[in-house]
């Protein structure tokens, strides 16, 4: 007997037809349970946590000086151009899987697949950057207590060897040790792990009670910091401009624009909302409505941390592992408010991780619902709890063991430069949608759309292109990675091979 084959559309620029997403939606076996403000929420828990405990202080330290805040108004407003198409398209496309699924149905499979691919840098080692500041701050707070742990349980094997050699050559006895673990951080992924596994509707409430510490704390700061500021701190708000050895300008405006590039790591997470649309009641208006909205409280939160904390103390002197905390540490009387902030940190990056874990997973839901991905083993949902299961304690068992072994301190440029790629090409997405499909039914739409999209996509690409080389380097790498195992893999998997697949 003759079996007749079918033609198969290889083409990478093939697009997922949009009432394919409608039918995605129907089949959904996720629970819509996330309110407006439950999204919000999860957005300002992606957001708040490593950028503004940590990075704040390397970014004025060595490149902003006091100036720290127009770094954060310039890296906010590259995300704000971003955040108001990501806005447009979730009113389109309400459907897990983010910007990858809005371009797919646009643009085409490739670009949707790069794009989905730099999403694993922006989610993935994002939340392994997160999990290594948090066994930091943990350390911190284990110190407070009076508790030191030996540094080989405490660091990744590089690190450990480095802090040891150190601590060795000021005097101090540090034993040999063999092997050394992060073991911090590998235990706090797997907490979350857990948490994610067995369901969204815990996972918001967690995350509602962490951030509602989160957003306490950093008021706090503004209020209670604002009293120590001395207005003589802020002269000159713009250092003079310094060169280094490797010819790298520090402060002056070249300074502002590297800080900028390092504190964006700060506003990475207000995305993860529209990869939650799945699960969000009414998501064509609260998942446009979350994203700004998160947007928005946390750039005017970073926007005060900053002049308050390059007030309270002078920039050169900002400590750089811990600049928040340490802050109140020199302030007589004010000593508690160190516990505070050690803890609300600890609980805050707890939440980052968990949000970027969970879009991490809905991503990959995304992806291999489309063929692109094995669906056995990222779209298999939990009977009972109705989360993808087995792609979730996949993640937690990446993202815990680069985090236990791994030195990252290059890791959130990393993260920094996927994300930078992914916000503009989705601005250059929404646009494309509006001239191809003018009439599709768009519940947000994005005001003066060519403007924003075209700043979107340079302000974004410039700040990209101000990434150290190295960092660039890494990218290229993973990019390449990325279109190897498209060809390998998921162009020859495709639904689109065989639309039936989408029935
Ligand atoms: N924005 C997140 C943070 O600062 C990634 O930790």
């Amino acid at each position: 007997m003759e079996t007749k084959l079918k033609p198969i559309d290889t083409r990478i620029w093939r697009k997922k037809p949009l009432a394919a997403y409608e039918a995605d939606m129907k089949k959904s076996e996720l629970k819509r349970v996330l309110t407006r403000w439950s999204l919000t929420s999860l957005g300002i828990g992606a957001v708040i946590g490593g950028g503004v405990f940590v990075l704040t202080g390397i970014a004025a330290n060595e490149w902003a000086g006091p100036a720290l805040a127009l770094a954060f108004v310039m890296a906010g407003v590259a995300c704000a151009f971003a955040a108001l198409c990501y806005a447009e398209f979730a009113s389109i496309l309400p459907v897990e899987g983010s910007a990858y699924a809005y371009s797919y149905g646009t643009v085409g499979e490739i670009f949707a697949w790069l794009i989905g691919w730099n999403l694993i840098l922006e989610y993935m080692m994002g939340a392994t950057t997160v999990a290594v500041s948090w066994s930091g701050y943990f350390e911190k707070l284990l110190h407070l207590v009076g508790i030191n742990p030996p540094i080989w349980l405490m660091n990744d094997p590089i690190t450990a060897q480095e802090k040891a050699e150190k601590l060795r050559a000021a005097g101090e006895i540090i034993p040999d040790f063999a092997f050394a673990v992060n073991l911090p951080a590998f235990l706090i992924v797997w907490c979350v792990t857990y948490v994610l596994v067995k369901g969204i509707k815990e996972a918001a409430s967690t995350n509602n009670a962490i951030v509602i510490l989160k957003v306490a704390t950093v008021i706090f700061v503004i209020i209670a910091g604002s009293f120590y500021v001395d207005v003589a701190n802020w002269t000159p708000f713009i250092p003079a401009p310094v060169i280094d050895a490797g010819g790298q300008q520090h402060y002056g405006f070249n300074g502002i624009v590297t800080a900028a590039g390092i504190v964006f790591f700060a506003y990475i997470g207000f995305d993860a909302v529209s990869t939650q649309a799945g699960e969000a009641i009414n998501p064509k208006k609260d998942v446009p409505f979350a994203i700004i909205a998160s947007l928005i409280i946390c750039t005017v939160l970073y926007i005060l941390v900053s002049l308050v904390l390059t007030g309270m103390v002078k920039y050169d002197s900002l400590d750089l592992k811990a600049p928040v905390a340490q802050a109140f540490a020199d302030i007589p009387g004010l000593t508690w408010a160190v516990y505070l902030i050690t803890i609300a940190a600890i609980a805050g990056l707890t939440s980052v991780m968990l949000v970027m874990m969970l879009g991490q997973t809905r991503i990959f839901l995304g992806m291999a619902k489309d063929g692109l991905l094995p669906k056995n083993l990222f779209a298999s949902i939990h009977p009972t709890f109705k989360t993808p299961w087995k792609s979730t304690i996949l993640v937690g068992a990446i993202v815990s063991t680069v985090s236990a072994l791994t030195p990252i301190d290059k890791v959130s440029e990393l993260c920094s430069s996927g994300t930078l790629l992914a916000f503009a090409m989705i601005c250059g997405a929404v646009w494309l949608l509006r001239v191809r499909e003018p009439n599709l039914e768009r519940p947000y739409r994005t005001p003066a759309l060519p403007v924003v999209a075209t700043l979107g996509i340079c302000a974004n690409l410039y700040l990209m292109y101000n990434l150290r080389t190295d960092t660039k380097i890494s990218f290229v790498i993973w990019c390449t990675l990325g279109v190897i195992v498209y060809f390998l893999y998921s162009r020859r998997h495709s639904h689109l091979n065989n639309p039936e697949d989408h029935q």
